[in-house]
């Protein structure tokens, strides 16, 4: 019989995921489960929080017990409840506090909330032996959020931020972009794709001062100019010429992400980079942190599947903070800001 030590249940809901996990000791993945209503964004083109609240509560107990075979324990067995309840859809967030709630409730168990933005830079913790080291600067990439920090514990007074968007973030950005090209949503992934097989051989113009701020939202017009000089439509636009857009719009943002986070990381002196949220799963993002680092820095990204929303970053992160002392009760409230 295993010996179980720490057991936290991960419950993640703050946009189309419904996300539980159960996690061993901060890191150790027992059981994960995911159900994405992306399908259903698709059709509307983007996130819905109605439609997608209600597919939380129609998918939220069938994967609960799922979660709970997979682990082969009993609920009784967990020894915390961890939740998103900050940044997020509220009526989407509300779905996994509820559940969280009455499982602390039934259960008798404590409950954390957690941010899941810095829950992002946890990712890379989970189930990996090569963990980062502390100090680090951390970039979050979603399509909420663009935002350097520093992190030099995990309690969350020693999580500063340090720099963000001013405007859009780096997948909104994205997402704004593949629909200009109607390409279809979420755009991260489909810009990926067709940029794969095109050169950025256009110059879209990026905010690229000296401070560790972003502005993606002038890229998105400079977009909607170039291919309206350049009088390009969905039906006249070639798949080649497609794919150059495609390659030059993404690297206008890669690049610019890149290097403010190696420049923080000179700044601060520290070892890791570590990069979390949607846009970590692009894989030009990847190479080009790898090529500029230079050595320098060990660039830490997450395994693929935890890049985008996930319950194991909340189980992990909230483990963390109960650890340091961090604790919540049945008061916990949802809010659709993060706390940093
Ligand atoms: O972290 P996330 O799953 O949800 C938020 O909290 O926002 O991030 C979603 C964002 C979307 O904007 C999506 O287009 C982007 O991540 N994304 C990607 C890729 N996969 C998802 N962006 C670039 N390349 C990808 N492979
Ligand atoms: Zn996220």
């Amino acid at each position: 019989m295993v010996k179980l030590k720490m057991l936290t249940i991960g419950i993640e809901t703050s946009c189309d995921e419904t996300s539980f996990s159960i996690v061993r000791d901060a890191k150790e993945l027992i059981s994960y489960k995911v159900a994405s209503s992306a399908d259903v964004c698709a059709k509307y083109g983007g996130v819905v929080p109605e439609i997608v609240s209600r597919r939380h509560l129609q998918v939220l107990y069938p994967l609960l017990v799922e979660t709970f075979d997979e682990a082969g324990i009993s609920p009784q067995h967990l020894d915390l409840i961890a939740v998103t309840n900050r940044p997020g859809l509220v009526p989407s967030l509300l779905v996994g506090l509820a559940s969280a709630k009455a499982m602390a409730i039934g259960l008798n168990k404590p409950l954390i909330g957690v941010d899941h933005i810095i829950a992002h830079l946890y990712a890379p913790f989970l189930n990996n032996v090569d963990v980062p080291r502390l100090p680090f600067v951390g970039l979050i990439v979603s399509g909420g959020h663009t935002e350097l920090f520093l992190v030099s514990d995990w309690h969350p007074r020693a999580i500063k931020r340090i720099g963000r968007t001013r405007d859009d973030a780096a997948g909104e950005a994205l997402d704004k972009a593949a629909k200009l090209l109607g390409l279809g949503y979420p755009g991260g992934p489909v810009i990926e794709k067709m940029a794969q097989k095109g050169e950025a051989k256009y110059r879209f113009p990026c905010y690229k001062g000296d401070d560790f701020d972003f502005s993606f939202s002038g890229l998105k017009t400079a977009l909607l100019y170039f291919l309206k000089y350049n009088n390009i439509s969905g039906d006249s636009v070639s798949s080649g010429q497609l794919s150059d857009i495609c390659a030059s719009f993404q690297y206008a943002i890669m690049d610019v992400l890149v290097d403010k986070a190696i420049k923080a990381g000179l700044k601060y002196s520290v070892k890791d980079i570590v990069v979390g949220g949607g846009v970590s799963a692009n894989r030009f993002l990847r190479q080009l942190f790898n090529i500029r680092s230079e050595n320098r820095f060990r660039i830490c990204f997450p395994e693929m599947r935890f890049s985008v929303d996930n319950a194991a970053m909340i189980a992990g992160l909230g483990t963390q903070w109960f650890l340091r002392g961090v604790l919540d009760d049945l008061n916990l409230q949802v809010s659709s800001k993060s706390y940093w």
